[in-house]
């Protein structure tokens, strides 16, 4: 198979191109990213030599590359990770977000439609359901409720994507997955930017009350579930994923600070993100039982592995941190 695989310079995207290259050995990828500020070669290093591997620096929404891409490549199936993928920085300005999540993601839908491909995986998120109460899960018929404008622009995509199934019967499979973590991960969200500062003594800024909740997935569990929904999931079907793994966002902060030997003076808690979803936790019946995925890491055991990875891999944190991100972080945190 012949895959087209976008914003794989990313968190998740680079971790799906090592799984799925080493899962399929016939198998040849083409990564097309912009390299925004998000996207890294770095995390591609390991791929330098594989030669099944075709890195393509260009955007999504740029109608004659995704083309050219599709037809030189005799690709098969799109894979769409590219995104503006941070929710505060959404809430700073989200012109890029309506283009990168929603108009990108149509020229690629246009495109799969036009060349018949065979399968296309939209990577979509629990955001779009909103916020939880203290009870209950979202299921894949939990209607949308996209609150922070990031959300809205994955709700926006997810809906033209099941249209174009609808319509013109794209092969399009969605998958909505819980909060990952693991390698890779743009120190912006909450587990690198709280294992980078507790590393440096610098102040762990807690939103609000702390008792928000997320669930948490190794990323390479979302990326074993996004292979099956490619290989296995029926058109115009939603997957959800989660990794069972519920912790306010304060227990998660003091378990980091105690693996790594930190002082839980450390913590500052900070202004409030505005419209912060609550609880996110998820139903993952379907993919289990259709499919057959079941997460491989338990939650103690990747955070572990988690914290040694930035612990073993300062070079790459501490290379980002003294950049452009410097700037966002004054931005976003100064007098908080
Ligand atoms: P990320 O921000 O780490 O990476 C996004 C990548 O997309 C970057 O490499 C960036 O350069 C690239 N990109 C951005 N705009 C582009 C464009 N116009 N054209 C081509 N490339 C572009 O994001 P991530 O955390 O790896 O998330 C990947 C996908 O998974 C996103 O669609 C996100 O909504 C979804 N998702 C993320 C999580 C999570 O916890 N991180 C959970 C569920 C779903
Ligand atoms: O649920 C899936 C989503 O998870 C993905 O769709 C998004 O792309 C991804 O960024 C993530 O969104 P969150 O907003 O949940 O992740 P973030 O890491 O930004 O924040 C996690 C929680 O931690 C959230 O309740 C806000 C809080 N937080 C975050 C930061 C960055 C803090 O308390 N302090 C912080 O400095």
């Amino acid at each position: 198979m012949n895959i087209l695989v976008t914003g794989g310079a990313g968190f998740i995207g680079s971790n799906f191109l090592y799984h799925i290259l080493e899962a399929y050995p016939t198998y040849t990828v083409v990564n097309l990213d912009k390299l925004t500020y998000a996207g890294n070669l770095e995390n591609l290093e390991g791929l330098k030599e594989n030669t099944r591997h075709m890195f393509v620096k260009g955007d999504i929404a740029n109608r004659n590359v995704v083309e050219s891409i599709l037809r030189d490549h005799a690709i098969d199936a799109i894979v769409n990770f590219a995104a503006e993928s941070h929710v505060d920085r959404s809430i700073m300005g989200a012109a890029e977000f309506a283009q990168t999540n929603v108009v990108g993601t149509n020229v690629l839908l246009e495109l799969a439609k036009e060349l018949r491909l065979k399968k296309f995986v939209q990577v979509s998120t629990d955001e779009v359901y909103g916020s939880l109460g203290p009870e209950g899960l979202f299921t894949e018929t939990t209607p949308l409720h996209p609150n922070s404008p990031y959300a809205a622009t994955k709700a926006a995509a997810d809906l033209l994507a099941l249209a174009y199934h609808h319509t013109f019967s794209i092969p399009v499979v969605i998958t909505r997955c819980s909060n990952n973590y693991g390698p890779f991960q743009f120190p912006e969200k909450l587990i690198p930017l709280m294992i980078a500062n507790a590393m440096q003594e610098k102040p762990l800024p807690v939103y609000g009350d702390g008792l928000n909740v997320r669930d948490w997935l190794h990323v390479s569990d979302h990326c074993s579930a996004i292979d099956a929904v490619l290989h296995g999931g029926t058109a115009g079907e939603v997957y959800n994923i989660g990794g069972n793994s519920e912790k306010t966002n304060i227990e998660l902060v003091k378990l980091l600070l105690k693996i790594l030997g930190k002082s839980e003076s450390l913590i500052t808690f900070v202004k409030d993100r505005p419209g912060h979803d609550r609880r996110y936790a998820i139903d993952s019946n379907k993919i289990q039982k259709e499919l057959g995925w079941t997460p491989a890491h338990t939650f103690e055991r990747g955070i572990e592995e988690t914290i040694m990875w930035y612990l073993r891999h300062q070079d790459w944190w501490q290379r980002i941190i003294s950049g452009e991100y410097k700037e966002y972080y004054q931005k976003m945190y100064e007098g908080r």
